[in-house]
């Protein structure tokens, strides 16, 4: 089973999720990584979700049109949208204390 490590405030919060997860929806059903995760939509639209991916990120998919829309260039930085995500391995990432605003909205 994946572990996942978020890194948030400053504290650490570790936790095992069944494999082929989605974190937002594990988060929304009060599972691991409930509470330790930010998130909001779970469509790809908010950019609450955004976390930039410290390790396991040679294991996700490519960002898909939505994170391409939100992130733009902090894609490059390592930022993905977790709810678009189903995670198949061990991942470790970090959410900023200031959710990120989406490009699409900062007219990026
Ligand atoms: S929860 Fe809104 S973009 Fe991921």
């Amino acid at each position: 089973m994946p572990v996942v490590v978020i890194h948030r405030e400053g504290q650490t919060h570790q936790g095992e999720v069944k494999d082929n997860s989605n974190l937002v929806v594990m988060a929304g059903i009060r599972q691991f990584p409930h509470p330790h995760l930010r998130y909001g939509c779970g469509m790809g639209k908010c950019c609450r979700c955004a976390s930039r991916v410290l390790k396991g990120a040679e294991h996700l998919p490519e960002p898909n049109w939505k994170e391409k829309k939100q992130l733009g260039p902090r894609l490059d930085e390592g930022y993905r949208l977790i709810c678009q995500l189903w995670i198949t391995h061990d991942l470790e990432l970090e959410q900023d204390k200031t959710p990120l605003t989406p490009a699409a909205a900062a007219g990026a």
